[in-house]
């Protein structure tokens, strides 16, 4: 099969398209024809190695796995033997960080790990950036407990956590004031935010409300600048370490103060919130952004637009070939 891989940390041109093995699925295992995929932030930050910790997950010196690829929608092309709950020709979406390898025609996940049934009415396309950028945002917002009414600022509406993270928030009720470029300041009220601020004519942190819970979908704030934005037992939430990484032990201090708190999740992903994501899709509360999308030939252009930082949503690799069946 044909599969984007890399065999050592760097920039984006360490990757290149080969042949390489079919995978073959294992008795409780989906085999899963990739139509599309995704090139995102998580895949750059295995790809560098940066930050250096994602090496003692990934190989100390060199890679361990040489496929990445987080997110994918396909099609399911066999089961083990043990597998029940999934048949041949299942559409699938499915998020692999950790074992990664959806860069690739083919990529095999078990049945109970984060995989489910397509949103009915979706493309490959559309259904494949599902995952990422959108488990993050509910890992965040389900760690500050965030629901209906509640005031939230999400600094960084357009990125993959944050186009996601406004969505799902205004379907959970809260009132959302979202932070972005002039440009997209249409797209980000689009998407749920009763107030959006310009970023380039407003310095969002001199913001006369104040909020139950800041979001720094980017991380590009930090708590001292966000501070006083917040209720007094308002919570800042950054998707970054911060600078000198300062977010999680400003977690570990501000955790029994009974004020003001920072809250920086370990987010994990399974079957439930993949369920729970495709379900939010079905009902409209949820549509992932798409800015670019690649054929899988280009993956190292992607990657280049990724690490601009400037994309908007997410960007989709067209994975299955102009001979291969449609969806
Ligand atoms: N905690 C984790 O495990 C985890 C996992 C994945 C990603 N992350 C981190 O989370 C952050 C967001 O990820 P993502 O995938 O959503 O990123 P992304 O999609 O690449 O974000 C792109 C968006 O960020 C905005 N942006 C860039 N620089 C900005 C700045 N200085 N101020 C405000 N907005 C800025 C850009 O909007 P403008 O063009 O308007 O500036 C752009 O629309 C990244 O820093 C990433 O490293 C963390």
């Amino acid at each position: 099969m044909r599969a984007a891989v890399r065999t050592r940390y760097g920039p984006p041109d360490v990757v290149r398209i080969a042949e390489v093995e079919k995978p073959r699925a294992q008795d409780d295992e989906l085999l899963v024809k990739v139509h599309a995929t995704t090139v995102n932030r998580t895949d750059c930050g295995y790809r560098a190695g940066k930050p250096f910790i994602v090496r003692f997950f990934a190989g100390l010196i060199r890679p361990r796995r040489a496929i990445l690829g987080t997110e994918f929608a396909g099609e399911v092309e066999a089961v083990g033997r043990r597998v029940r709950s999934f048949a041949v020709g299942d559409k699938v979406i499915g998020y692999v960080e950790g074992p990664f390898g959806a860069h690739a025609e083919y990529v095999t996940i078990p049945e109970d790990a984060s995989v489910a049934k397509m949103p009915a009415g979706s493309t490959f396309e559309e259904a494949a950036p599902s995952t990422e950028g959108a488990h993050y945002a509910l890992a965040y917002i389900r760690a500050a407990r965030i629901h209906s009414g509640q005031k939230v600022l999400v600094y960084g509406g357009t990125g993959a956590i944050g186009s996601a993270a406004v969505q799902l928030l205004k379907g959970l009720g809260a009132d959302v004031t979202a932070v972005c470029r002039t440009e997209s300041v249409a797209l980000v009220g689009r998407l749920g935010a009763a107030r959006v601020l310009d970023d380039r004519a407003v310095d969002f942190t001199t913001d006369d409300r104040t909020y139950d819970v800041v979001f720094d979908a980017v991380g590009k704030s930090s708590f001292r600048r966000c501070k006083r934005l917040l209720k007094p037992q308002g919570i800042y939430l950054s998707t970054d370490l911060g600078p000198f990484p300062q977010n999680p032990i400003l977690a570990l201090f501000t955790r029994l103060s009974g004020g003001k708190k920072v809250l920086f999740p370990i987010p994990q992903h399974d079957q439930e919130i993949v369920t729970y994501l495709r379900g939010l899709i079905e009902s409209g509360v949820f549509e992932p952004v798409v800015d670019r999308t690649y054929p899988l030939d280009d993956i190292v252009e992607a990657y280049r637009y990724v690490e601009t930082g400037q994309k908007i949503g997410n960007v989709v690799i067209r994975v299955a070939r102009p001979a291969d069946p449609p969806h």
